[in-house]
């Protein structure tokens, strides 16, 4: 496995790599990570993936600094699962001039769902996949379904902006116990890690209610939030949208997704469900 800390090294490499499938990390990696890793692999080409923790997609009072890093562990993750070239750049070699950094602007959904607890959070995520993508130049990309979002953000950028990269979405890994994983959730305490699959396991009542033909959202979201404030979590949202565009879902709509995000104790935890009515 090839490590490259500079643009000029990966891109000499780029040069020959043919078919290449991106998997864009932050480190700190989980098995959900390498299941992002083993989609990658399974398209038969070049994996690459990247190792970078991007100032610009936290907020002020966000945890960039105590973000973990872990990069020799991670390292050894990668290359038991045969990734082929991993690019960990330094900040400088991303943002040499950050006062007049150009920045890619999603439209107004990033000011909804988790955008409006983290203003500008998907505008330095979009800025930072494009440069990823313009550094790697991949045929494909793989996002988790975790990040929802995320994965409809960077799919209408790609639409939007005639990026040739097909963006492919790859399901959320769990826990036993169904707690989505997460590099958070090495942040929660022994208590709160046994509290934490509350979460999952209330977008799954929501879905039973909504395959049984429920259609009054507020009261399913308002009911979800309810019992998790009731067991001390502080709750952002928990919504249901579409699944396309991510709209406020409609009695009638068909394919829907639940949504939520809330802290319980320091870190905040996502998750969400798609459902197929
Ligand atoms: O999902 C993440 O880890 C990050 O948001 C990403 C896509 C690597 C951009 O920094």
């Amino acid at each position: 496995m090839q490590i490259f800390t500079t643009v000029a090294d990966f891109r000499a490499w780029r040069k020959q790599a043919g078919f290449v499938a991106f998997v864009p990390t932050m480190g700190n990696l989980h098995e959900g990570h390498l299941s992002l890793c083993d989609a990658a692999k399974a398209r038969g080409g070049k994996v690459v993936v990247s190792i970078f923790v991007n100032p610009l997609q936290f907020g002020q009072g966000e945890d960039f600094n105590t973000y973990p890093r872990t990069f020799e562990d991670d390292c050894a993750k990668l290359a038991a699962v045969g990734v082929d070239a991993v690019f960990h750049p330094t900040v400088e070699q991303l943002y040499p001039r950050t006062e007049q950094q150009y920045k890619v602007e999603p439209p107004a959904i990033q000011n909804e769902l988790c955008g409006q607890f983290r203003p500008g959070h998907f505008r330095g995520v979009a800025t930072v996949v494009t440069k990823l993508f313009n550094i790697v130049q991949p045929d494909a990309a793989m996002f988790g379904k975790k990040d929802y979002q995320q994965l409809k953000v960077i799919e209408g950028m790609v639409a939007d902006l005639d990026m040739p990269i097909e963006i492919v979405p790859v399901d959320t890994g769990r826990a036993a116990d169904g707690l989505a994983l997460s590099s958070r959730n090495g942040f929660l305490t022994e208590a709160e890690r046994a509290e934490a699959p509350r979460l999952y396991r209330n977008l799954i009542a929501i879905k039973a209610a909504l395959e049984a033909g429920a259609t009054d959202f507020v009261k399913l979201t308002e009911t979800a939030r309810a019992d998790l404030e009731n067991h001390g979590w502080r709750v952002d949202y928990v919504e249901i949208r579409d699944q396309q565009r991510l709209e406020h879902a409609r009695p009638g709509d068909r394919e829907v997704v639940i949504l939520a995000a809330a802290r319980l104790g320091k870190p905040r935890l996502i998750d969400n469900l798609e459902v197929n009515l």
